[in-house]
């Protein structure tokens, strides 16, 4: 089974500080460190450092971090031979603040990410064509995604929306489209709003299954993910560990996730798999660096 993700790639600047500084305030960080992200780059390095057949549609700057980006997927096995190099803009930049117990904000320059338009996939139509999966995120434009959305839609392909960052004004009618959406409970509430205001996480729920979408996993942190559809409402707990960066953790749960179902598993035990491979991903630094192999979770937890 074909994976392909369709997103954004950057340059992580790391700032490692006492606190998350408030609204005014400076602060003296500790340290800092470069290293690549981005969501979809995350996501797609996990499907391919667990082995899966992944493929990579996105855009990055004519530049040494666009180089970098290239030769690192090239040299865990993604497929990135049709990404796009904007003649514009650099590569996108995220500005990461870790807090000493692990806390981070994120804010993220889209820079080339943005020329990654529906230009560029009708370019690439037959890569939807060959795919059996569609991962998505929310850091390319998002015309791009629902164009492509509908697109993966079109010919018959499993889609999963990781709506990171959340924005409220995606087409509701995408919803109807979509197989898999992977909000953590921020995303949660701030995607439901396109449908209506709601007062509890059930009602939100509801009106996203309600609006079309078939199944939602809620990623909850350290509590695991809650895995709803219309038959099936339930709680998947996370391994319990020391988790000292959670950057990625998202990303990793997601493309372990999408790789687990690409590898014949049910969803239950797709979750399960994710779970596994996030709980490796925060005990240790950055979002790339920080994914597992797979031999190194079957021989962790045994399977
Ligand atoms: P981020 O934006 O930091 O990448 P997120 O908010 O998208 O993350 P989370 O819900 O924080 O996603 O975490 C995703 C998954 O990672 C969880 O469902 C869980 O499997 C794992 N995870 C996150 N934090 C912890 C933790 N403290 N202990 C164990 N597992 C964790
Ligand atoms: O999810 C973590 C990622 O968000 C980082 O790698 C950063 O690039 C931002 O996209």
């Amino acid at each position: 089974m074909k994976i392909l993700v369709v997103g954004s790639s950057n340059v992580d600047i790391n700032v490692l500080t006492h606190k998350i500084p408030k609204i005014g305030e400076t602060l003296m960080a500790n340290s800092m460190r470069y290293s690549y992200g981005g969501k979809g780059a995350n996501q797609a390095l996990t499907c391919a450092k667990l082995e899966a057949d992944v493929t990579f549609l996105g855009c990055v700057g004519d530049d040494d971090h666009g180089k970098a980006i290239q030769e690192n997927f090239r040299s865990v096995g993604i497929n990135c031979d049709r990404m796009a190099i904007s003649k514009d803009e650099p590569t996108g930049t995220a500005l990461i603040t870790i807090d000493e117990t692990g806390q981070n904000t994120i804010v993220v320059v889209p820079g080339a990410n943005f020329d990654c338009d529906i230009e560029y996939l009708k370019a690439n139509d037959d890569a939807f064509k060959t795919a059996d999966y569609i991962l998505l995120q929310m850091e390319i434009p998002l015309d791009t995604i629902e164009y492509a959305i509908s697109r993966a839609h079109h010919f018959g392909k499993k889609v999963i929306l990781n709506p990171a960052p959340a924005l409220p004004d995606l087409n509701p009618e995408i919803y109807k489209k979509i197989d898999y959406f992977t909000p953590n409970e921020t995303e949660l509430d701030i995607m439901s709003k396109s449908l209506g205001i709601f007062d509890s996480e059930d009602d939100k729920i509801n009106a996203l299954l309600n609006a079309g979408i078939k199944n939602i996993i809620i990623t909850l942190g350290e509590k695991g993910a809650y895995f709803v559809n219309r038959k099936t409402r339930k709680l998947i707990d996370a391994i319990e560990v020391n988790a000292i960066d959670t950057v990625g953790a998202g990303d990793c749960f997601n493309g372990a996730f999408v790789s687990a179902l690409a590898q014949g598993k049910n969803e239950v035990e797709a979750i399960k798999f994710a779970n596994q491979a996030a709980s490796i991903a925060v005990t240790r630094e950055g979002a790339q660096e920080a994914i597992p192999s797979l031999s190194e979770i079957k021989e962790k937890f045994n399977i």
